[in-house]
């Protein structure tokens, strides 16, 4: 059978497939809006970034592709053999230029995130009263609505936070493209994700 492999179409896909590319491993190109792709003996499932560690967790897949910003966020029980290098962002909190003077002043912060959890874990570790507010994206107009009065996510270039009118005021965690790999497929189907992961390691450094 062969190994089953999560990725996300998101950010991580032009990173993840040229690192297949130069590990001489197959990688499907253009599949359309085809989800599940069988290639020269390899499964890919493309599913959304936060759900990779989900299906790395449960064995239907054998290993995967997960940001670290996504696996601080879901917290999935994986192993997470090796930093592939690309991919390279921070998570932050961001806020409105013009009040980041005030940040540390408040008690209570409210806060708009796609990463609720490490939100919530990053105020509470400082002694903050946290209120989080979960969106699924375009955090960066939060702030300037008055819907929070700070952002946390994840910044590149640091194009979209500028372009907002917002600027970090600490970081949460710095983040990379990690694989990760089912616990018990690691024993089970040991030689074969032995002998990706070596492929894929030679191909990172
Ligand atoms: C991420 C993040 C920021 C942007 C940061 O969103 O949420 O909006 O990228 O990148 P920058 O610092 O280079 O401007 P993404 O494009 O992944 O889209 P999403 O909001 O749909 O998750």
């Amino acid at each position: 059978m062969s190994l089953t492999v999560a990725l996300s179409k998101g950010k991580l896909l032009a990173g993840s497939a040229a690192l297949f590319a130069r590990a001489g491993l197959p990688f499907p190109e253009d599949e359309g809006r085809r989800l599940v792709v069988e290639m020269n003996g390899l499964r890919f499932l493309f599913v959304k970034d936060m759900d990779v560690p989900t299906y790395v967790e449960y064995g239907v897949a054998d290993c995967g592709v997960a940001g670290r910003d996504v696996l601080l966020e879901t917290g999935g029980d994986v192993l997470e053999p090796l930093d592939l290098g690309f991919g390279r962002c921070r998570l932050v909190v961001a806020r409105r230029r013009e009040d980041a003077a005030h940040h540390g002043r408040q008690s209570t912060v409210r806060v708009a995130t796609k990463y609720p959890r490490v939100a919530a874990r990053h105020f509470q570790e400082r002694g903050f009263s946290v209120e989080v507010v979960k969106l699924s994206g375009s955090v960066e107009i939060a702030p300037g609505l008055g819907l929070a009065d700070c952002i946390v996510d994840v910044v590149e270039t640091g194009g979209t936070l500028a372009a907002n009118g917002l600027v970090p005021v600490e970081e949460v965690a710095s983040s990379s493209a990690r694989f990760i790999v089912n616990r018990a497929g690691y024993h089970a189907r040991r030689d074969e994700v032995a002998r990706l992961l070596q492929s894929l390691r030679r191909a990172a450094a």
